[in-house]
């Protein structure tokens, strides 16, 4: 089994690569790290890869990049894999900052690309835009969610945080809440991807920065129950959904096997739940429009 320590990046494709540019770096505030003639490669502020946007023909998720300690040898990866009956196949180069990964699919045909080591860009805090922190994480849509998580615990080490009942469910694979959440549909596709801000007047901020440019908020903001976040939901030119967030909840210890108190949770210590159908999507905010889940 691997140990995922955090995300990295994800790469999206895109029929229009100068639109989704534009809005990722002067809306989202992203910087470019590097670019060819089918990528844009961009980094946050702080210098951390985040997204790699790539020409092609449909709006879409491909794949995720997790990193695992620094010094471990992709070679000894990729047999733990092939013991385990999952053929990774090495690249090297594809992503400026990061030369060795191994990939394969996860099972709903998303390239998960592993890496030990990574060089961060210089860091770029022209104010532009929103500025978010990190990517945070990112939510599928599955049909058996029961083998997508077997999956992330089993072959890339993630611990489950929370269900919602049996369809939702989300997972970590560091301190934070989630860094991916699958619910069951009948089509696979990425939900959402989420982007970290510093606090609640970073959330402010960036509201009335999305408001003043006609982009509409379509849930938020908001604090939602699992996972604690204050949230807002706005989409990207391509019609993906961007989550900004802050405040998710924290587990420090993985032996103790709970999370941060937080101010508004009754149940001390506040540990893995499995939350039942009368939980509310969030604790104040308005309530999620009509569709937003499907
Ligand atoms: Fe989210």
């Amino acid at each position: 089994m691997l140990n995922v320590k955090r995300i990295s990046h994800a790469t999206f494709e895109t029929a229009d690569l100068e639109r989704q540019t534009d809005y990722h770096v002067n809306v989202l505030g992203l910087s470019v790290a590097a670019r060819d003639k089918n990528a844009v490669f961009f980094k946050t502020g702080t210098g951390i890869p985040s997204l790699t946007i790539e020409k092609g023909s449909a709006a879409a998720c491909r794949r995720i990049a997790f990193q695992v300690a620094p010094g471990s040898d992709m070679g000894e990866l990729q047999k733990q894999l092939q013991a385990g009956g999952i053929v990774a196949e090495r690249r090297s180069d594809s992503m400026p900052g990061i030369g060795n990964m191994i990939t394969f699919d996860d099972p709903k045909g998303t390239a998960i690309d592993i890496f030990a080591e990574e060089e961060y860009a210089p860091a770029d805090m022209t104010p532009k835009g929103i500025v978010p922190l990190k990517l945070g994480h990112l939510a599928f849509k599955v049909q058996d969610i029961r083998q997508i998580v077997a999956f992330y615990q089993d072959v890339l080490g993630f611990r489950v945080s929370d269900w919602r009942q049996d369809f939702f469910v989300f997972m970590r694979c560091g301190p934070d809440h989630h860094t991916v959440n699958f619910a069951t549909a009948e089509k696979v596709k990425m939900h959402h991807i989420a982007y970290q801000l510093r606090d609640t007047a970073e959330m402010t901020r960036a509201c009335d920065f999305l408001g003043r440019h006609k982009f509409q908020i379509i849930w938020g903001p908001g604090r939602h129950v699992i996972g604690d976040n204050v949230f807002t939901y706005h989409k990207d030119p391509d019609g993906h959904i961007i989550e900004l967030y802050c405040e998710l909840a924290q587990i420090d210890s993985e032996d103790l096997g709970h999370f941060n108190p937080r101010p508004w949770r009754f149940d001390i210590p506040y540990k893995p739940t499995i939350w039942g159908p009368d939980t509310l999507g969030n604790l104040w905010g308005p309530p999620a429009p009509q569709g937003f889940g499907s």
